[in-house]
């Protein structure tokens, strides 16, 4: 399934005057271009942020596919990322931003105050016609330092991700051994 805005709108009966917790663990910690009306740094247990997701609309082409974040079960890992309250209506241009593999699926979530909330999550599961998978992680930064699409350049995702987690004080080995791959590349 490549488009999946049309799946996200059937998937959760939302109530237009509900607003919903949403966590973002990619772009979304950093490009917030939707209204909310809270947002919150919070983690989800479970889950790890892997670069196994091909991008051909945003940081690649679908010819020459970029590497973008998914979520990938990993128990009793930690994923730490930002969580926002949105009412229902935003997820028009949500689920067309993200359409490409990704599923909004619910989620326990838990605030850095050790608040705890349930929310949504968009993640995109390995039956995706996207799904890159597994790769190395030298082998994922040069794919990155050589992709682009009309977002921009992968190399900027990822590097905007990285100072993004670092700023929320979040560990994320994956990301930050990529970037440092990527990094080591131009020198
Ligand atoms: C996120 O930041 O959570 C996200 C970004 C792009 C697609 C799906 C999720």
């Amino acid at each position: 399934m490549l488009n999946t805005a049309d799946e996200n709108r059937r998937r959760h009966d939302l109530h237009p005057d509900h607003p919903v917790w949403l966590f973002g663990y990619g772009s979304l910690i950093y490009k917030a271009d939707f209204p909310y009306l809270a947002r919150r740094p919070a983690s989800i247990t479970g889950w790890a942020r892997r670069f196994w997701q091909g991008s051909h609309d945003h940081r690649g082409t679908p010819d020459k596919p970029g590497r973008v974040v998914t979520l990938i079960e990993a128990p009793g890992m930690v994923c730490a990322g930002m969580a926002y309250r949105i009412t229902p209506d935003v997820f028009e241009h949500l689920d067309h931003r993200e359409k490409n593999g990704y599923l909004r699926f619910r989620t326990p979530l838990t605030f850095a105050d050790g608040d705890l909330a349930d929310g949504l999550v968009y993640i995109a599961t390995e039956d995706n016609a996207a799904f890159l998978g597994q790769a190395d992680e030298q082998a994922i930064a040069e794919h990155i330092a050589r992709s682009e699409g009309p977002s921009g350049s992968n190399r900027d995702y990822l590097l905007h991700l990285a100072k993004a987690l670092r700023e929320l004080g979040a560990l994320d080995e994956h990301v930050f051994r990529i970037e440092q791959f990527l990094l080591a590349g131009n020198d």
